[in-house]
């Protein structure tokens, strides 16, 4: 035990080049304290980054809102279930939208839950439908349409800002079950899908 460790302090830096030294890092993660989770270690353009997952927070706010407003007012024959399936979506953009709101502070940024331009910072739309195949229409698009924008920003964020990416990931995987659900609705409220799969 003893002999390896002595073995492994003699290893030199040109040896070990993508080692940080550990004491140049805890100098420089404590002079700038003040910058929170970033660190000069981080790649990313911060403030882009920030306004970035300020349009996410306010994608997944229009879908609370949307999966809320639907599971409220859905009605009809077999609507239950239905209802039933909005609610647990809108349980669910609620988390994220809770992730990304915590992503954006950890940054350093200000959440933006202003309800003023929020549709307009969204990537995906509030559209009131009349009846039930309508609304699961609606938020199959507004699905396919998260899924598509967060896949992009996951290649955006890459190895710049490897926690968000991270998260947009673990978002994207639920974007993707939740697209799968409405389009299964839609085929068994309409009996066959508005859009291929
Ligand atoms: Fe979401
Ligand atoms: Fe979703």
């Amino acid at each position: 035990m003893k002999t390896n460790l002595l073995k492994s302090s003699s290893v030199t830096a040109e040896q070990q080049p993508f080692l940080s030294d550990i004491k140049q890092l805890r100098a420089r993660a404590r002079s700038n304290i003040e910058q929170g989770a970033i660190t000069p270690a981080y790649q990313g353009d911060v403030k882009q980054n920030i306004e970035i997952l300020q349009s996410v927070l306010a994608t997944e706010i229009v879908c609370v809102l949307r999966y809320t407003m639907n599971a409220v007012t859905a009605t009809g024959i077999s609507s239950e279930s239905v209802k039933e399936e909005f609610t647990i979506h809108a349980d669910e953009e609620q988390k994220h939208m809770q992730q990304v709101a915590e992503r954006i502070n950890q940054l350093g940024g200000k959440p933006d839950f202003n309800p003023e331009g929020l549709a307009s910072r969204a990537a995906s739309q509030y559209v009131e439908a009349g009846n039930l195949v309508d609304m699961i229409k609606e938020n199959l698009i507004a699905e396919r349409i998260a899924c598509e924008h967060y896949r992009e920003l996951i290649s955006f964020f890459a190895d710049k800002d490897p926690t968000t990416r991270v998260m947009l990931e673990s978002i994207l995987e639920k974007e993707e079950e939740h697209a799968s659900d409405m389009h299964d609705l839609l085929v068994a409220h309409q009996g066959d899908p508005m859009l291929d799969k």
